[in-house]
């Protein structure tokens, strides 16, 4: 699919069907993510990708929505904040590389036919516990992972005129 159009019928997806996920398909999304630009190529992420059920069915103490649990397979990125690269003030930006990986990875997913939603809003303490993650690393988004069964209705935005000024 043309760029454009991924990205302009990419939805956020909460429901899903059962079938599986082809593994090439699988691979070349997580690939797409491996492929994303980093501040000074630090790359300081990782990607965890979860398809067994007992593991899943933990995983509900973390994030409880049952549409979640829907998808076959769920993708947990990981910062590695002490990797990462920081700007001479301090700043960190190891939330915008994670970021961009997983906009990558979204994107892919959407070209490929296949449904995503960024989750933020889980528990990672517990994320941490059933995914045996180490101190390093800090689990910052979810998401499923499989085919939708419900595309729904573009959501709104903001007019170009809202978000863009422009110095002639
Ligand atoms: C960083 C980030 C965190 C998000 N966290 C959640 C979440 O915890 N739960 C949820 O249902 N959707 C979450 N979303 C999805 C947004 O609600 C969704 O992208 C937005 O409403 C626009 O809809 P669309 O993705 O279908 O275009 C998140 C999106 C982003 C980018």
């Amino acid at each position: 699919m043309d760029l454009y159009e991924t990205i302009k019928t990419r939805r956020s997806i909460r429901a899903y069907k059962k079938d599986p996920v082809e593994d090439d398909k699988l691979d070349r999304i997580i690939d797409a993510a491996r492929l994303a630009p980093t501040a000074a190529n630090k790359q300081p992420f990782s990607l965890i990708v979860i398809k067994n059920e007992q593991v899943k069915h933990k995983l509900k103490d973390a994030y409880s929505q049952e549409w979640f649990y829907t998808a076959p397979v769920i993708i947990c990125a990981c910062a590695l904040p002490d990797t990462a690269w920081k700007r001479n003030d301090g700043r960190r930006y190891v939330d915008v590389d994670v970021a961009i990986a997983m906009d990558h990875l979204i994107l892919a997913a959407s070209a490929e036919g296949l449904g995503t939603c960024w989750i933020a809003a889980f528990k990672p303490e517990v994320v941490k516990d059933v995914l045996n993650i180490p101190d390093n690393l800090e689990p910052l988004i979810l998401t499923p992972l499989g085919y939708p069964e419900i595309i729904p209705e573009p959501t709104f935005r903001k007019s170009l005129g809202e978000m863009v000024r422009e110095i002639k």
